[in-house]
């Protein structure tokens, strides 16, 4: 088939490659310039596991191509995917401009049938909206549907090419028949396609966010009451985990839950309820507990040094909001070093692939260097912010050996408190015994 993705960020690089890993001829369209200009080269513009394998075969076979034009882009495409971003507006709701703004140029550009899919994160209405604005200046016949994207950073391309369902909202016939053959390489173990009203699939992206984001403000909060309790969260998640009820993924505490994707749809969904005059009070404890367990280190570090973080020089190990990926949207690493900068801390970090994108952020602010060890080095402390794999398992004499102090406050649960006190260090994490 031939189809266009328009939007190359993170969801729109990994459907547009994965599509051409099935034997689609697919047309990525960009706004910005000097991505496009990247990716033709052969340059890929995110860190994806197993992407840049997929991306540079599909493009050598002449299946995969960019451009940053839109009319161009969409000719000769039946199938027109919107991956477009919806950031957060002012006031919390999805900003749609992107995906208003392009269709209603689809709309003036579009002269047969086409079929427009959805795949950004939109409130419920979105697809009547973009039919409407659409509609206002095409004469052609077109289908607007909905299919959400449920692929998680660090591991899209294995969501994308084996999903766990798919979501596709639609009342058109035509575009059932059509996007059911598209995905069919896709769920060939038997996984679902499921086919909805757009409304509802709207909806669907929407609940499941906001209901992982709760699963683990809920074990944030756990994790709490076991510290003033005395329990042990490990115990307690495992203990609770093995009831196929709740099932063991997400029970994981830690300083809180980041990226591009549960805050900002958290956030949209709590708008959406309160436009239609319904408080969504779960969602709003679930912010708050989450904006409060991104700092809970905080307080804990300065009571270890007698309130006083001036020059001490603290070492962050990870950076991107969760490993696996070079995102660092709404990052609790960089939450810490906001408020460790204010304390007038020295800080040194390194993260395995999210370092060009912090330095973006924060330029000479922080020291960002190239190694595990170089970061720690003489430093009064360390704080784990992303449990990347190479965190689990260091050396732990030449971790005591350059650092000033073997002191580590660990925001993801990655050592066991036991072994640490072994090892000599001192040691806080999340939920657990602090060994002294
Ligand atoms: N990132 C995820 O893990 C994820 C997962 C599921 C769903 N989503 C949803 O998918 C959507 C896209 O997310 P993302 O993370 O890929 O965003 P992103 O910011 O990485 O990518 C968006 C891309 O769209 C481009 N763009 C903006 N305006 C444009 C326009 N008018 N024409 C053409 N291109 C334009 C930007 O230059 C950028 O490359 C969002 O709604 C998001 O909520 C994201």
């Amino acid at each position: 088939m031939k189809i266009a993705v328009v939007g190359t960020g993170y969801v729109g690089l990994v459907t547009g490659t994965c599509f051409a890993e099935t034997g689609n001829t697919v047309t990525c369209v960009d706004i910005n310039a000097e991505k496009v200009k990247k990716l033709s080269n052969g340059e890929i513009t995110i860190y994806e596991p197993g992407l840049e394998k997929l991306f540079l075969r599909n493009q050598r076979e002449g299946r995969l191509t960019f451009t940053t034009n839109l009319a161009d882009g969409v000719k000769e495409s039946l199938l027109i995917f919107l991956a477009l971003p919806t950031p957060p507006g002012e006031d919390g709701s999805a900003d749609l401009s992107a995906v208003l703004k392009v269709a209603g140029d689809l709309g003036k550009i579009i002269t047969d049938y086409k079929i427009i899919i959805d795949k950004s994160t939109v409130p419920v209405g979105t697809a009547e909206k973009v039919q409407k604005v659409m509609g206002a200046n095409c004469h052609c016949e077109f289908d607007v549907v909905s299919n959400p994207e449920f692929l998680r950073e660090g591991l899209a391309v294995e969501d994308f090419m084996k999903p766990d369902r798919v979501v596709i909202g639609t009342n058109s016939e035509r575009a059932k028949k059509i996007l059911s053959d598209l995905y069919a390489p896709f769920v060939r173990q038997g996984n679902p396609v499921i086919f909805m009203d757009e409304r509802s699939a709207e909806l669907t992206k929407y609940a499941a966010n906001s209901f992982l984001a709760t699963k683990i403000s809920f074990m944030n909060e756990i994790a709490i009451l076991c510290e003033k309790l005395g329990a042990d969260v490990d115990m307690v998640r495992r203990g609770i985990g093995s009831d196929e009820r709740i099932g063991k993924r997400f029970l994981f505490p830690g300083i809180g839950y980041g990226g591009s994707c549960f805050p900002k749809d958290v956030r949209a969904l709590v708008k959406s309820a309160k436009e239609t005059g319904y408080d969504f009070k779960i969602l709003e404890a679930v912010m708050s507990i989450n904006e409060k367990q991104k700092l809970y280190l905080i307080p804990r570090i300065k009571k270890y040094f007698n309130n006083d973080l001036k020059n001490k020089k603290i070492a962050l190990w990870g950076l991107a909001f969760k490993p696996n990926t070079d995102d660092v949207r709404e990052a609790p690493a960089l939450s810490i070093i906001n408020e460790l900068l204010k304390e007038e801390a020295i800080i040194s970090a390194f993260d395995p692939e999210a370092m060009n994108n912090v330095k973006k952020i924060l330029g000479d602010k922080i020291n960002l260097v190239t190694s595990q060890y170089d970061a720690i080095k003489d430093c009064d402390a360390l704080v784990i912010a992303t449990e990347w794999s190479e965190f689990r398992t260091p050396d732990f004499e030449r971790m005591g050996l350059v650092m000033k102090n073997k002191v580590i406050f660990d925001g993801r649960n990655v050592y066991e408190p036991a072994r640490m006190k072994e090892l000599g260090f001192y040691y806080e994490s999340i939920g657990r015994a602090i060994n002294s």
